[in-house]
């Protein structure tokens, strides 16, 4: 295993370990890949003035988000398949979320269901992120069950009213549900190490991965061609069906994907407990702002009213305080926690966790600041 020093050490170790189609599944975006590139110039323009002889002998990374007290401002973001990048990838990832204190939020596209992930992580701070159905009755249902295992926090996913028009996926085959095809399986073929241990080993144990969430009835393997119309995303989402889920979902509720000062205000008039500014790691709408140019508008407006969380783009835990700086509370990660996965297993999950926190720590003592939020 070469040395892993950064975020990009560990994405070319997940480049080499995972197919083709899975690791640009991950990685790229929508369209012309505009978006992540804007998100990225976003955040490098931004420079933090550093102040000097502030004789902090040791930072304190901990805080708050939503009520709950973490170990710094950092949350695993809600990521679909991402047991699919190691076996039983999202119970790792929720222990080594655990193991850093920082809140695990898992999709409704998990191939792991939250009851299992609570089982494997029993210490895992949980959230569940809701990509609502076609058939709500059966979304209801399920946030019984979510509520049931534990789960604090629901974060509804509103920026995905269609699938994003990614060419990438269709040169080289990546489809969900997947389907088998002669390139898929070199793909496969040539990369053994996932081979053998990610899917070979759902093979002999469980079976070819299912979206674990979705009702028996309608739970196809991955490689099964349709999805049934019932639990097919709700495209049809409206501000009203908020109110409708906050009567569901007595934790707290945030919604996720807001980019604009009026969908803001919109939020706090529902009374959510949170938004998350979010481009969706730049792979929905690739004209959309980078949440770095919006938020402060956004927090100016409205962060005294609700809480303020953004992503899209992290790379290095200095990405992390610029967000806080522009007005967030706590920042979401989506593609790193699965580069960890991917290089190492459990064990690479964490690796990143501490790079992340360590590198969070030494700019805020470069910054001469003491906590995350002094920013
Ligand atoms: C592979 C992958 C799958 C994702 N699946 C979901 C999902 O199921 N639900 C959701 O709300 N967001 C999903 N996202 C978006 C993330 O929650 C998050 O907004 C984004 O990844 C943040 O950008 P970053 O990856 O640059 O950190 C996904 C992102 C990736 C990379």
């Amino acid at each position: 295993m070469p040395q892993l020093l950064n975020a990009r050490d560990y994405r070319d170790a997940a480049r080499k370990r995972l197919p083709t189609a899975l690791f640009e599944y991950i990685d790229r975006g929508t369209e012309d890949e505009l978006a992540i590139d804007g998100i990225r110039k976003s955040l490098d323009a931004i420079r933090l003035a550093p102040r000097i002889l502030t004789g902090h002998a040791e930072r304190n990374l901990q805080t708050t988000v939503l009520g709950q007290q973490t170990g710094m401002p950092l949350i695993v973001a809600p990521t679909a398949l991402a047991g699919m990048v190691s076996h039983n990838g999202e119970v790792k990832l929720a222990r080594a979320a655990a193991r850093m204190g920082i809140p695990f939020c898992i999709s409704t596209q998990s191939v792991t269901t939250i009851e299992e992930v609570r089982d494997g992580a029993p210490d895992a701070l949980l959230w569940f992120q809701l990509y609502m159905w076609k058939d709500r009755n059966l979304s209801r249902k399920l946030l019984e069950r979510v509520a049931a295992s534990g789960a604090t926090t629901l974060v509804v996913t509103a920026d995905t009213p269609v699938g994003p028009k990614r060419e990438y996926n269709n040169r080289n085959g990546f489809s969900i549900p997947l389907k088998y095809s002669v390139r898929g399986g070199i793909d496969v073929l040539t990369h053994p190490h996932w081979f053998f241990g990610v899917l070979l080993r759902y093979l002999m144990t469980t079976g070819m991965p299912t979206y674990g969430h979705y009702p028996k009835e309608f739970r196809s393997a991955v490689t099964r061609p349709s999805v049934s119309e019932a639990v097919k995303l709700e495209n049809l989402l409206k501000w009203d069906d908020v109110r409708q889920l906050r009567q569901w979902w007595k934790g707290k509720l945030v919604i996720k994907g807001v980019l604009s000062l009026q969908d803001a205000i919109k939020a706090c008039e529902l009374e959510a407990d949170g938004i998350v500014v979010s481009a969706h790691g730049g792979r929905n709408l690739d004209i959309a702002p980078a949440p770095a140019e919006v938020l402060p508008a956004i927090a100016e407006a409205v962060g005294h009213r609700t809480e303020i969380l953004a992503d899209s783009g992290v790379m290095r835990g200095s990405d992390v305080l610029k967000y806080l700086s522009l007005g967030a509370s706590s920042v979401m990660v989506g593609r790193l926690p699965l580069w960890g996965l991917a290089a190492n297993g459990e064990a690479g999950a964490n690796a990143l966790f501490q790079m992340l926190r360590d590198e969070i720590d030494v700019t805020l003592a470069m910054l001469g600041l003491r906590t995350p939020n002094g920013i």
